[in-house]
């Protein structure tokens, strides 16, 4: 296992490209299952869940080509309708498989994924929408049972307790374009993300009116066809990146993201006083601010609010912005695992509920931290990023789950940080040597 070795106080400048959205990209893998024809997917960022995710798809019987780095061919002419617990698991995003074998093949068997660290992830909404397509829906042994036989499109309504399913959204999307009938969906997800679900598909002849609206109008065909599509940016990388140059950027320009998803996170920056430049709808330049920053209150929301998976990232940014924020956290209200170790490196934050209480500080100190999910992981390389001396992020194959060599990135516009094996690791700062 790598560790990630962080010193901290260089200044970031020059120009930082974002990858393809892993959220965008994970649902559209599974919609390929949809044709037997071919689907070519480009700029498809570099992570392990793809990688899970083209595991998958070639389990199921589908014949799958990284034809270059950012570009994947993926051939689903015959596929199974069962996904495993083995490979399920590793991965949350996999029950999205359930809506396009459902679509494609009327049935699919798939394992239900177990426990998440940021909060419970119920999928009791995906599996109200099957059911609403009249969709025959069993759980047993762990696995999800769906009968589609006699499915047939209907209103759905998806709102739940903390707003839409993004992947509830996507599912019921998936299995509605190849059911007979007219499906409505309100309540959708209006996230970017489901709205390059929405674009791949009607590439693919699906026919979907309402994209990026709460209310979805699908109109089933008998089949769908291959596609070439380019994934859109990720929004959540790229975010993390502005947030690395209010915390130590001279300069730095973050290209290759789309301005026009990110309103919330922008204003939210803006409200603090980071100097932020928007040059055109790709790029953006960001600095460190002469002076010191404002504290903000920032509350997560469904899009276009304040995205749950910046969250972590900008508590680093208020850990060290005189005053007092508040971080209340609306759609996985205990997802705070990166405040113990915030706190680690000296930054004091109390939770109150689904409140965090920053009181910003003059510094932050580089010490061991542990990664416990992926946002969180940024966090903490980002709080590395202005600590002072060395800190070492363990337990990082959260981070290659979500982000495209974010160390090489970090490091070409100025940050020294390194990726080493854990052995390299001074024992003595290693909580999990022996
Ligand atoms: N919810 C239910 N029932 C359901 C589905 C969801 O109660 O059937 C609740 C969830 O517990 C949560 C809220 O509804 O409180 C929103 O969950 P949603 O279904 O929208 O989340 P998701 O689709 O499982 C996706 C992203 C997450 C991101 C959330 C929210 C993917 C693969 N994952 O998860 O991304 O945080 O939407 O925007 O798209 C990440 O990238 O780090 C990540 C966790």
């Amino acid at each position: 296992m790598d560790v990630m070795r962080i010193e901290g106080g260089n200044p970031l400048s020059g120009s930082i490209s974002v990858s393809g959205a892993k959220n965008a990209a994970l649902p559209i893998f599974a919609a390929t299952l949809l044709t037997e024809e071919t689907c070519v997917l480009e700029n498809v960022p570099n992570l392990s869940d793809i990688r899970f995710m083209a595991q998958i798809l070639e389990y199921l019987g589908a014949e799958v080509e990284q034809t270059d780095p950012t570009t994947w061919k993926i051939t689903a002419a015959n596929i199974s309708h069962r996904a495993p617990y083995n490979l399920v698991r590793k991965m949350r995003a996999s029950v999205c498989l359930m809506g396009p074998l459902a679509g494609r093949l009327k049935k699919a068997e798939i394992s239900l994924p177990g426990g998440c660290i940021i909060g419970p992830r119920p999928i009791d909404m995906h599996l109200k929408g099957f059911a609403g397509l009249g969709m025959d829906v069993n759980i047993d042994r762990g696995y999800v049972f769906l009968d589609a036989i006699k499915a047939s499109g209907n209103l759905i309504f998806l709102g739940g307790r903390h707003g839409s399913t993004v992947t509830g959204t996507a599912n019921v999307l998936m299995a509605s374009v190849l059911t007979p009938g007219k499906t409505v969906i309100e309540c959708a997800a209006c996230e970017p993300e489901v709205v390059d679900l929405c674009n791949m598909l009607v590439s693919m002849g699906a026919n979907i009116e309402g994209i990026g609206s709460p209310t979805l109008t699908i109109q089933g065909v008998e089949r769908l066809g291959g596609c070439t599509y380019r994934i859109l940016p990720d929004r959540i990388e790229a975010g993390t990146f502005l947030i690395a140059g209010a915390l130590a950027g001279k300069d730095l320009t973050v290209t290759d993201l789309r301005v026009s998803d990110m309103t919330a996170l922008i204003d939210k920056l803006k409200e603090t006083g980071v100097p932020l430049q928007i040059n055109s709808e790709n790029s953006i330049t960001v600095s460190k601010s002469g002076k010191p920053l404002k504290p903000v209150d920032v509350v997560t929301h469904p899009h276009p609010g304040f995205a749950t998976d910046i969250q972590a990232q900008m508590c680093s940014l208020m850990a060290i912005t005189p005053g007092i924020s508040i971080i209340t956290e609306k759609i996985f209200p205990n997802r705070f695992m990166h405040v113990p170790e915030l706190q680690r490196m000296g930054a004091d934050i109390a939770i109150e509920g689904p409140n965090a209480i920053v009181k910003g500080q003059p510094k932050l100190s580089g010490a061991p931290v542990m990664a416990s999910d992926l946002r969180a992981s940024a966090a903490l390389i980002l709080a590395g990023l202005v600590a002072e001396g060395v800190t070492w992020v363990l337990r990082i194959y959260h981070l290659d789950r979500g982000y495209d060599k974010i160390d090489t990135k970090l490091r070409a516009v100025g940050a020294v940080i390194d990726r080493l094996p854990e052995k390299d690791m001074p024992k003595d700062l290693n909580p999990e040597a022996a």
